[in-house]
């Protein structure tokens, strides 16, 4: 099966989509107003620095060298023959799994471009009462923008790698850098910049658990893409003598650019309407309108554009999610794009379905699992188990199943100096750290 290549400037766009997604402007945000701000962001930063940048290298060298989609690839490396480390592919389905809430939250996304464009709710309490009317009984609502974004999403992916990822990514993504740089230059004007820069970035470490030490890990990861397939499979369409390093650089980079700008921006808002930072998932669809409809004119256009920015930002992120299976299927399956895009796409569509209804009142405790809603099971067991056990599974892989000679022959030149640290890092320090996001996760420490 022969792989479309994607161009060099193609492959950052669409790497760098996918990272950069609900993740950077939506939780980023809201998670480090949760947990205090400065502390919890610089061991964020750190995170992303020691571990997620060398899973990311990691992953990278997987799609690359494998060529292939993830369950091959994993086979390709590996002198095993059978390869019982094929299963490490199984990554691509927790994608698949993420896609089921992902598209009914891109869906959110589509109705609040509606009502910034018609009619921002004046005041929390009412922007409160709309965004609950529309989670918890609004299924109509819902289900039409959820239906948008799977025909959308299952577009781009049936018109391929070139034709539909790449193209895509490269009208959104300098639109939302845009969008996002602009917003965050207006908020530098604003007098409550500084307060913002301070809660961002003065650590206060008393606040720190190893709860904090658990959401940054798993946001690191989250962030960045990683441990679900999505790089490795955009890897195997990188050009020929790609510099992995580079790119990875570059994507790491970007996506904490467009979080560090959206935390700032956001925070500055909040600030200076004298809003609460600690506001939970909430704070873009509730605190956020209430402010915008505060700034008068500017905040309508802010809400406008703003909700654009987001729904770019999900949809760049949501096909690099379907595409590991989509591959799958092509490679091994034999199916052809259309069948296999468009499967993946009922799949996630139809059981989106579920999850969407278990927000909403009348179904909400029959689709209710060990005391969580589909919805937040679905978030749960995704981010918080599968996607640290992809990169677990993957640095053991890369650390000690494929020849170090092999990985060598791609990593030494361009890391230099840095190869054996970072050969280290990934053989040792990951793992670690995802064992004891493991184990924390499971209540054993
Ligand atoms: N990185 C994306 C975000 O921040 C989500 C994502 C995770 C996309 C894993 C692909 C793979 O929202």
């Amino acid at each position: 099966m022969k792989i479309e290549r994607f161009t060099r400037l193609g492959f950052i766009l669409a790497a760098s989509g996918s990272a950069v997604g609900l993740g950077n402007i939506w939780k980023f945000p809201y998670i480090a107003g949760e947990y205090g701000g400065g502390a919890f962001v610089i061991m964020y930063l750190l995170t992303v620095l020691v571990i997620g940048f060398s899973i990311m290298i990691a992953e990278m060298f997987i799609g690359y060298e494998g060529r292939s989609d993830g369950v091959t690839c994993f086979e390709n490396l590996d002198h095993a023959k059978p390869s019982i480390w094929r299963f490490g592919g199984f990554m691509g389905l927790s994608g698949l799994f993420v896609m089921i809430f992902y598209s009914v939250v891109i869906g959110w996304i589509f109705n609040y471009i509606v009502i910034a464009l018609t009619s921002l709710p004046a005041n929390v309490t009412e922007a409160e009462r709309v965004f609950n009317t529309m989670l918890n009984t609004d299924i109509v609502t819902q289900l039409f923008y959820h239906t948008i974004a799977f025909i959308i999403i299952t577009y781009v992916l049936l018109k391929g790698i070139k034709g539909g990822i790449e193209k895509l990514n490269y009208v959104l993504m300098p639109l939302l850098m845009l969008i996002i740089g602009g917003m965050f230059l207006y908020a530098t004007t604003l007098d409550s910049f500084g307060a913002a820069v301070d809660f961002m970035f003065k650590a206060d470490f008393s606040k720190i658990n190893s709860e904090a030490f658990v959401v940054a890990v798993g946001h690191a990861f989250f962030t960045l893409s990683l441990g679900m397939g999505a790089i490795l499979t955009y890897s195997a369409s990188l050009p020929k003598g790609s510099n992995l390093i580079k790119s990875s650089l570059y994507v790491v980079a970007i996506d904490t650019a467009i979080a560090l700008a959206a935390g700032l921006m956001l925070f500055t808002f909040l600030f200076q309407y004298g809003a609460e930072p600690a506001k939970g998932p909430g704070l873009v669809f509730i605190s956020l309108p209430a402010i915008f409809y505060e700034m008068g004119i500017i905040g309508n256009f802010f809400a406008v554009i703003f909700f654009v920015a987001l729904a770019f930002a999900g949809l760049t992120s949501a096909v690099s999610l379907t595409e590991p299976m989509v591959q799958y299927f092509i490679s091994r399956w034999n199916f052809s794009r259309l069948k296999a895009a468009l499967s993946m796409g009922l799949f996630f569509y139809l059981v989106g379905i579920v999850a969407l209804l278990s927000n909403i009142d009348t179904y909400e405790s029959s689709l209710t699992f060990f005391g969580n809603n589909f919805f937040d099971l679905v978030d749960f067991v995704t981010a918080a188990i599968m996607l640290p056990l992809g990169g677990l599974i993957m640095s053991i892989f890369v650390g000690f199943v494929v020849e170090k000679q092999r990985v060598e022959k791609v990593l030494k030149e361009p890391l230099g100096k840095f190869f054996e640290l970072w050969y280290f890092s990934i053989r040792y320090v990951a793992p670690t750290a995802l064992s004891i996001v493991a184990l924390n996760l499971f209540g054993i420490i």
